[in-house]
C-alpha cells in the first residue's frame, strides 16, 4: 500500500465483520478515517482505481430499497478493482421460496469474499455473519443497514465529512471533542441515528436529540448506558458520552456546531405518530431562519434521501454554506473503500 502512503497497524483493525458501531474503539474509528483520506486522495487522481481487491468478489445484498448506499458500495468495490455481484430480491429465487441465509451460502459458493447486506429486519446481517463463522468461511459482511437497528456505514461517513471539514489533512475521532451537534426528527425509526450516537457520543462531543415525543421515546435518555446483550466491558473505562433528549428544537439548536436532520420513515410508522407534515415542519423542519440560533459556522446533514420541505427546507438543502448532504455522498465511496480494504484484510 506504499502507492498511497498508507499504513495500517495489524493490531489497529482486526474485524471480519462491520455489524453495529456499539462497541467500536477509538483506534478502530481513527483508522477508518485515515485510511478514507488516503482513498479519497486516490479518488482525486485522474486514475481514480486502485488494484487493492483485484480478484475478490464483493456481493451486495440489498433485499430493501436504496440508491445512494448500493450505488456507493458498488463504486467503492470497482475503484477497488473487485468484481461485484448485484442481489436484487425482485427477480431472484427469494421469490421461489428460498431462504436468505441459502441466499447468502449460493453467493458464498460463488467465492464471494465480501457480503454488503441492507435488510428491512433488524438482525439479518448478524444472522448472516454468525452462520458463516460456524462454517468457519472468511467472509466478512457489512451491515448497510438493518431495520431500525444500525447503518454502520452512513455514520462513519458523517464523521469522516464532519471531521474532513475541520482538518483535511487528517480526520481524527477527537476533533468532535466539546463540539454540539443536533440530531433531529425521527429518531425512533432511524439506523442512521442510533449509529450516530454511538460514533459521536465516542468523539467526546455534546449529542442533542430533538423530535416529538412520539418519534423520540424517553428509552433514548439511556441509549448509551443501557447494558447491551454479550457486551465485554472495556479494560479502560471510556469517558461517559454524552446524549440529552428535547422534545422541542430550539434548546436542541441553540450555540450548535452541526445539525443532523433525518427524513422522517412513514413507511416504517404502523401508527399515527404525527399530526400533518405543515405543523412537523413548522416545529421541527431546519430553515435558514432557525439556523440563527446555532453557531455562525454551523454545518448541516442528512443522509437522504430527502423530504424537502418536511424535515429541511428546499433552499437549505441546496444552499452550500450550510449543507453538506451533496459532501456526504462523496464521502460514502471513499469510507466505503476504506472498510472494504480493512475487512478485506487491509494489505495489496
Ligand atoms: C437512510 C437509510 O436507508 O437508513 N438512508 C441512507 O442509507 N442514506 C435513511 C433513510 O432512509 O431515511
Amino acid at each position: 500500500m506504499a502507492a498511497l502512503g498508507l499504513i495500517v497497524m495489524s493490531n489497529d483493525w482486526n474485524r471480519r465483520h462491520v455489524l453495529s458501531l456499539a462497541d467500536f474503539t477509538p483506534s478502530e474509528y481513527d483508522v477508518v478515517l485515515q485510511t478514507a483520506n488516503s482513498f479519497r486522495e486516490v479518488l482525486s487522481r485522474r486514475t481514480k482505481k486502485v488494484p487493492t481487491l483485484q480478484g475478490q468478489v464483493v456481493t451486495n445484498l440489498f433485499f430493501e430499497p436504496s440508491t445512494r448506499t448500493r450505488s456507493s458500495f458498488e463504486l467503492a468495490a470497482k475503484r477497488l478493482s473487485a468484481d461485484i455481484l448485484n442481489f436484487a430480491p425482485g427477480s431472484s429465487s427469494l421469490t421461489k421460496g428460498e431462504t436468505i441465509l441459502d441466499t447468502a451460502k449460493t453467493y458464498l459458493a460463488m467465492g464471494t469474499d465480501m457480503m454488503v447486506i441492507r435488510h428491512k429486519e433488524a438482525g439479518v446481517p448478524q444472522a448472516i455473519a454468525q452462520e458463516m463463522d460456524r462454517l468457519g468461511v472468511k467472509v466478512g459482511i457489512l451491515n448497510a443497514g438493518d431495520g431500525q437497528h444500525e447503518h454502520p456505514s452512513q455514520a462513519l461517513l458523517d464523521l469522516f465529512t464532519i471531521t474532513t471539514l475541520l482538518q483535511p489533512e487528517a480526520p481524527r475521532l477527537k476533533l468532535l471533542e466539546g463540539k454540539k451537534i443536533a440530531i433531529v426528527g425521527d429518531i425512533l425509526h432511524s439506523r442512521v441515528a442510533r449509529s450516530n450516537i454511538w460514533s459521536l457520543t465516542a468523539s467526546g462531543a455534546e449529542v442533542h436529540l430533538a423530535g416529538p415525543p412520539t418519534l423520540l421515546p424517553k428509552l433514548f435518555a439511556d441509549f448509551v448506558t443501557a447494558p447491551k446483550i454479550g457486551a465485554v466491558v472495556p479494560a479502560a473505562t471510556p469517558a461517559p458520552r454524552r446524549l440529552l433528549l428535547h422534545w422541542s428544537l430550539e434548546p436542541a439548536l441553540e450555540a450548535a456546531d452541526f445539525v443532523m436532520t433525518l427524513r422522517l420513515q412513514r413507511e416504517r410508522m404502523t401508527n399515527h405518530l404525527l399530526p400533518t407534515l405543515r405543523e412537523y415542519h413548522q416545529q421541527f423542519g431546519i430553515t435558514r431562519d432557525r439556523l440563527k440560533l446555532c453557531n455562525p459556522d454551523v454545518r448541516v446533514l442528512h443522509p437522504g434521501p430527502v423530504n424537502r420541505g418536511v424535515e429541511i427546507s428546499s433552499d437549505l438543502m441546496d444552499d452550500p454554506q450550510f449543507s453538506l448532504i451533496s459532501q456526504q455522498v462523496t464521502s460514502g465511496v471513499a469510507v466505503r473503500m476504506a472498510l472494504l480494504f480493512l475487512m478485506g484484510g487491509g494489505k495489496v
